[in-house]
């Protein structure tokens, strides 16, 4: 699930080094993370307990004793980008053998006796609830076994770790509000790799959010699969578990953590149309620091497919959705996930998809070819069956419609004062700094005596589909 910074983390950090400093044990640790937030939220974490053992991070490969690749299953093509980097680091392996390799995340689950017995390409396989055990299994590596845990856990959501900041701006961060997923999305490998879905104590988030207000963060994403699911205190069937404890659901979480401080903004990813009650939009409505932007995946426009994905929900359904946002907050803007060529996907039902993008006009869309993922409902009862220059075809006809939609979004931003939150220097340019207003579009402006992390008034003045060019207005 992410735009501006969550934006290139998605497209362009993929695999990028992140560095953390703490008590040294002169061991040098070189984590890199690839596929969603969650999981460069997930290797802040990973950071955190290894920090506490004593290792202090690198973006030099070459002078690590540890390298991990926390991973991601989500498609074929982000498995295969690390198994490229495997390989790659085994190369440096022969030249160091006490290089020690391991995988995290996602393909850890889905692929432990493979990376460890028949391919030898990693000492250590370790799963996304089985982090806490890292520093154990960093031992028994050395002591020459191969160290291995992918249990999956109902309970565990690392409520009590704080996690190191990686490759942080000082300005925005993630939380993590809950683990796993119950969806079973047909196509969707997520519910195997993370497993069952469990709430993240809601006072251990907002002791997160305000620890971070403290410290200077200026903007909170909450986490989560589906975060429209969060409830703690309650069952899945909607009993109370503890009549002594407070019952929290994910508006009553937003509310909470939207009250830390006036100019903490919050953001949070991701929201399913299943889900998605007019409460959670009517506390949004109401705190001016939770910004007004919903990520929103449709996958497909038609009915027909959106049931053999099993998303649990029609065409009406999410227009529904839509009509509801834009009535309580006509300003908000949405962001939207699609796949290309599903199983059994008609010329007539990839048409519907083309059509709801008209109809909505997304402010922004990642864009995916269907990807078949073992075990998942979809290998199993469906045929992939479009063929792969239909689906590229398609893909490139959506990207089209989205590349027009963005591009007259931005247009009507421009002649307009958004307030934003200044997050760096411009990559471009070293006189301008970028930021995001609350609709999450990227706004790049000159740099003058402003100061990163603080908030400005900018006048859109010109755009390109990615970006709102800005001039500072005087306040
Ligand atoms: N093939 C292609 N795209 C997928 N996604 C999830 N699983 C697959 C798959 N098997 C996409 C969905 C989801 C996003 C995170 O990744 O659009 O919302
Ligand atoms: Fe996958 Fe669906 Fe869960 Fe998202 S909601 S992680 S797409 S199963």
């Amino acid at each position: 699930m992410s735009m501006g910074s969550t934006k290139v983390l998605e497209e362009s950090k993929q695999g990028e080094a992140t560095m953390v400093e703490g008590p040294d044990n002169g061991k040098k640790l070189y984590l890199e993370s690839y596929g969603c937030q969650m999981n460069f939220s997930d290797s802040e974490i990973v950071a955190s307990i290894l920090a506490k053992s004593g290792y202090t991070t690198t973006r030099n490969a070459e002078e690590a004793s540890l390298v991990l690749l926390n991973t991601c299953s989500i498609r074929e093509n982000a498995e295969q980008k690390v198994r490229n980097r495997l390989n790659h680091f085994n190369n440096t392996k022969k030249k160091n053998p006490e290089l020690l390799i391991g995988v995290l995340g996602c393909m850890a689950e889905r692929l432990k006796a493979q990376l460890l017995e028949e391919e030898k390409l990693v000492d250590i396989v370790v799963g996304p609830d089985a982090y806490r055990d890292l520093p154990g299994l960093v031992e028994e590596v050395t002591d020459g076994r191969k160290a291995v845990n992918v249990l999956l856990s109902r309970e565990e959501t690392y409520a009590d770790i704080n996690p190191v900041r990686l490759n942080s701006n000082g300005v925005t961060a993630f939380i993590s509000i809950m683990r796993g997923c119950d969806n079973m999305c047909s196509f969707c490998v997520v519910p195997f790799t993370r497993g069952r879905e469990r709430s993240r104590d809601p006072e251990s988030i907002v002791h997160e959010a305000r620890y971070l207000h403290q410290e200077g963060y200026r903007e909170v994403t909450l986490l989560g699969q589906n975060v429209d699911s969060y409830r703690w205190n309650v069952t899945k069937k909607g009993e109370v578990i503890d009549p002594e404890k407070e019952t929290v659901n994910f508006a009553q979480l937003m509310e909470k953590v939207a009250l830390v401080a006036p100019d903490l903004r919050i953001r949070f990813s991701t929201s399913h149309p299943k889900d998605m009650t007019d409460d959670v939009l009517h506390t949004m409505a109401r705190y001016d620091n939770i910004c007004k932007y919903i990520h929103l995946p449709v996958q497909s426009g038609n009915t027909d497919v959106l049931k053999r994905m099993n998303r649990g929900y029609s065409r009406e359904w999410y227009m529904n959705r839509i009509d509801a946002i834009r009535r309580i907050m006509p300003d908000c803007a949405i962001s939207t996930d699609i796949i290309a060529g599903f199983c059994g996907e008609t010329d007539a039902e990839h048409a519907d998809t083309v059509s709801i993008m008209k109809e909505v006009e997304y402010e922004f869309a990642y864009m995916f070819k269907y990807s078949e993922r073992p075990k998942t409902l979809a290998e199993r009862k469906f045929t992939d069956d479009v063929p792969e220059a239909v689906k590229q075809s398609r893909l490139e006809e959506i990207i089209k419609v989205q590349s027009a939609n963005s591009l007259k979004r931005n247009k009507a931003s421009v002649g307009q004062t958004f307030e934003v939150l200044v997050e760096g220097v411009s990559k471009k340019s070293d006189g301008k700094l970028f930021g995001r207003n609350t609709q999450n579009a990227v706004m790049v402006f000159d740099r003058g005596d402003i100061e990163v992390g603080t908030y400005v008034n900018v006048k859109a003045v010109d755009c390109t589909s990615a970006t709102l060019i800005g001039e500072v207005v005087q306040q």
